[in-house]
């Protein structure tokens, strides 16, 4: 089999499997995993987030990947074009253009948290190691303006100057460099916080599933994570499933991801909860922290550390790198949709996904200071975006997606393009949950998160 049966040959294309998987992963592994997972671990049960987290990625989150990485292969469209391509229909519309507009409204509050990122670099770099640690570094830090927003206009620039190199020469490169790099780093932060005195208490804390923790907002933060981590239900993965050629084994492509992006969190999480239990005593408030845990408790590892000063750069240069691989991804995928759509020329496209970045950006990064006085259903202006992404609109694409996969392409049609190339083993569990699990516990999970932002439901 080869690429002769591709019918768009012009279109770019990854190099094969190992091109595939990495790209996705580099999509996958971000901000995300390191940044976001270990604060909602760390709030919402430990263990029992981990466990609830694990089964929704195999079954739930494997079921949508698959969907849309096989929808893109089929219609070598990016989403809009691909829901296009099988329905003229206003669900097909709606459903193509919610799960393109999602990158375009994630993208700039990652840029902001990318900032954030540069931001350490830079004073580690500098030999900033006390002062980071210190209990009012991030807090100084997010609420002055200037220093927030040059930040984030840097992590903007070098996520666009990527983009405009094209898709093998940004995304693929990129990834394949970095990805090595960064599991080896993590592991050594990892077995440094979990060796501290009293660390063991937050490894339990973490692995084990206890269920007096468990509560339904403990499946509510899982399924949103898992929808933001593997880059779900936003257009992402059916962009690159476009680029992928059709020897690819796509289930194997797609467990790959899963554990290796559900590795990272892990990693991420062993780097963080320990050591908020040995530098905090496990402190409830610190377990609690949300965005800001990241950059307090770990800036406290390093301090404690010999080369506290080495071991920061190279932390904060792989958090940037796995964050400049999914803004790279967010990036290509709102251009791909404007080029094709819009029939802008890719230097023109690239340009309006810079506009949207910074004024959308800006809005997330004032927040904490100049517009500290907005608050959207009491959520400070970045909160607000995550909220929107991942608890409203992205079920929303994901219940999109499932009905359009039903009605309208047919599961027999993914099917035959998936056992083009793959035996499709779990061929069974996936017709039951794009059928009827997955719907109608995505309408369930959507519906108690608008009641519970309008305060009617308190979960
Ligand atoms: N999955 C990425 C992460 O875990 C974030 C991301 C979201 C990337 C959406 C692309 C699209 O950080």
């Amino acid at each position: 089999m080869n690429d002769n049966l591709r019918e768009n040959a012009e279109r770019g294309v990854f190099s094969g499997k190992l091109g595939y998987v990495l790209a996705t992963a580099g999509s996958a592994v971000g901000l995300g995993n390191i940044w976001r997972f270990p604060y909602l671990a760390a709030r919402y049960g430990g263990g029992i987030f981990l466990l609830v987290y694990l089964i929704l990625a195999l079954t739930f989150g494997y079921t949508l990947m698959m969907s849309e990485s096989t929808l893109g292969r089929l219609t070598e469209k990016s989403p809009v074009g691909a829901f296009k391509y099988f329905g003229k229909g206003k669900v097909s519309a709606f459903g193509g253009w919610i799960n393109a507009v999602i990158p375009m409204l994630i993208l700039p509050y990652y840029s902001v948290i990318g900032g954030w990122v540069c931001k350490y670099l830079y004073e580690y770099i500098v030999g900033n190691v006390a002062g980071t640690a210190s209990d009012d570094f991030f807090g100084g830090f997010i609420t002055s303006a200037g220093a927030a927003e040059f930040w984030f206009i840097v992590f903007a620039a070098i996520t666009l100057i990527i983009i405009v190199l094209g898709v093998e020469n940004g995304v693929e490169k990129v990834s394949k460099f970095m990805m090595p790099v960064l599991v080896i780093l993590a592991i050594i932060v990892a077995v440094y916080s979990m060796t501290r005195p009293g660390a063991v208490a937050g490894i339990k804390y973490f692995l084990v599933p206890d269920f007096k923790h468990f509560s339904w907002m403990t499946v509510v933060a899982a399924l949103g994570q898992m929808f933001y981590s593997l880059s779900i239900a936003m257009g992402i993965l059916v962009t690159y499933g476009s680029y992928m050629k059709k020897e690819v084994d796509i289930e194997k492509a797609t467990h790959q991801v899963i554990f290796f992006d559900s590795g990272i969190a892990i990693l991420a999480g062993l780097m963080i909860i320990p050591a908020v239990f040995a530098f905090s005593g496990g402190d409830p408030d610190m377990l609690n922290k949300g965005p800001g845990l990241m950059f307090v408790t770990i800036p406290k590892v390093f301090e404690s550390m010999g080369f506290g000063r080495g071991i920061g750069v190279l932390f904060f240069v792989l958090v940037f790198f796995a964050a400049m691989t999914s803004a790279i991804s967010l990036a290509e995928t709102s251009a791909s949709t404007i080029q094709d759509e819009l029939g802008f020329g890719r230097t023109k496209a690239t340009g309006l996904v810079a506009v949207i970045m910074v004024v959308l950006g800006s809005l997330s990064s004032l927040g904490y200071s100049g517009l500290s006085f907005v608050h959207i259903f009491g959520m400070e202006i970045l909160d607000f975006f995550d909220f929107l992404t991942n608890s409203l609109m992205m079920p929303v694409a994901a219940f999109a997606t499932c009905l359009f996969i039903v009605k309208r392409v047919g599961i027999n049609n993914i099917s035959a393009e998936v056992r083009l190339s793959s035996k499709f083993r779990f061929e069974g569990m996936y017709r039951v949950f794009i059928q009827s699990v997955a719907p109608i516990f995505v309408v369930v999970i959507l519906l108690s998160s608008i009641l519970s932002v309008l305060g009617i439901l308190n979960i």
